[in-house]
Order: C-alpha cells, then structure tokens, then sequence
C-alpha cells in the first residue's frame, strides 16, 4: 500500500477514534436515563450501537461486553445492572486512552485557568487551582529525569492534595444530597485507580512514563472539572450562603 493511502487510513481511523470518543463519552448517562425512564428498547439501541463501535474499532472486550449487554436488555433479564459495570468500568478506560487524540496539544501544555472552570464553590474553585498548579509545574519539568528532586516532590504533594480534594467533594455533595453523587464517586475511584498503576509504571525511572503520566494527569483533570464537576454546579450554587 501506498504512503499516502496508509496515511489516508491512519487519519480516518484517528477520526473514528475520535468520533467514538465524543459520542461514548457520555454511553452511560444516556443508557441509565433510558433504564430510568424503562425505555429498554432505547437502551438496548444504545448497546447495539455501542457492540458495533467497538468491533469496528477493534476494542473486542468492549465489544463482547456491549453484546452481553444487548442481550440482558433484549432479555429484560436481571443482569442488566451486573453486565453494566464491568462493561463501565473498560469504557472509561478505553476513554482516558484516547482523550489525547482529541486535543494532542493539550499533553504538552499548562491547564490555563479561567472562569470556565468555575464549579460555583470557592473552596473548591481553589483546591481545583491548587490541583492544576501542581500539574502545571510537573509540565514544566517534563523534561527532566522522574527522580529529580522538584518531580518527585510535586507528583507526591499532588497525589496527596488531589485525594484530599475528592474525599472533600464527595462530603460536600453527600451534604448536599447530590443525586449523581455515586456515578461521581464512580469517576473519582477511577482516577485512584488508574493513578496507582501509572504510579507503579512511572517509579521505573524513565522519561516517557513520566509523560504518560503528566498527560494523563493534564487530560483527566480539565477533563472532569469541565465536564463532571461542572454538573453539580447548579447544586452548589442554589446552595451558596451569603
Ligand atoms: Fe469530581
Ligand atoms: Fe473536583
């Protein structure tokens, strides 16, 4: 095959990553309001779409769970719910793999603070600025060596502060009786999760792990005070005492 045709091939499948990456992004909103609302055909549609997605794009345990999925839903069986979470859980990890397709710049580059970011809270607004400073410094010195002493340093006062932060904002949303709290608590565990393995990779002392880790910890974070923060902000706002 030609360069120029293996070249065409790569920036389709880029896009089709992508594509997937913006629609699936939110696969689980969209199938449990179809439960709640007991549309089962909506949301056996939902897992249709998502088992041929994810064949054509060759995630095939995704895939083999979407069908597994389907199947409980055209069954309206009782393992709808136990079919459901495996199948959460290896999406979302299919998800944080491809954030950095949709913005390759977005690994190499500070988070910039702006008012976008704001989730109505200012003591939340300042563990996030916190949170962002510390990610900003380690993009900064992306270049040198994991056991320089300013990296070791700023991963260990964020992985710290970072889990203060959840545990502080799954209090403040219990208090507030949020009704996504455990769908949030949800993404939060992922992130612990994912963050020990890159942990344990990174402590092997090489630079790209560093970045790996670095780009992870830039996407995962604008992405989830963006996108899942954001949502409670109506919450926290109607709740502000002045
Ligand atoms: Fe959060
Ligand atoms: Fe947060």
């Amino acid at each position: 095959m030609g360069f120029s045709r293996r070249l065409q091939r790569k920036k389709l499948y880029k896009k089709s990553l992508i594509g997937f990456y913006d629609k699936q992004q939110h696969f689980e909103e969209r199938f449990k309001s179809a439960l709640t609302s007991g549309d089962l055909k909506l949301a056996t549609n939902e897992a249709h779409t998502l088992k041929g997605l994810s064949a054509t794009l060759g995630m095939m345990s995704l895939h083999e769970q979407a069908k597994s999925l389907e199947s409980a839903c055209k069954e309206n069986s009782d393992n709808i719910e136990t079919t459901l979470n495996p199948l959460l859980k290896e999406l979302n990890k299919v998800l944080d793999g491809l954030i950095c397709l949709k913005d390759p710049n977005i690994s190499n580059t500070k988070i910039t603070w702006s008012d976008d970011y704001s989730v109505g809270d200012k003591k939340i607004d300042q563990q996030h600025k916190k949170i962002i400073s510390f990610i900003n410094t380690l993009v900064e010195h992306s270049e040198e060596r994991i056991s320089s002493e300013i990296i070791v340093d700023t991963l260990d006062e964020l992985m710290k502060y970072a889990s203060e932060h959840l545990e502080y904002e799954e209090k403040r949303l219990t208090e507030l009786k949020y009704p996504e709290l455990n769908e949030h608590i949800k993404h939060h565990q992922h992130y612990l999760e994912t963050i020990t393995e890159f942990n344990i990779s990174a402590s092997n002392n090489d630079t790209k792990s560093l970045n790996k880790l670095i780009r992870f910890l830039t996407q995962w974070w604008s992405e989830h005070i963006l996108h899942e923060d954001m949502k409670y902000k109506p919450l926290v706002q109607s709740n502000i005492e002045y």
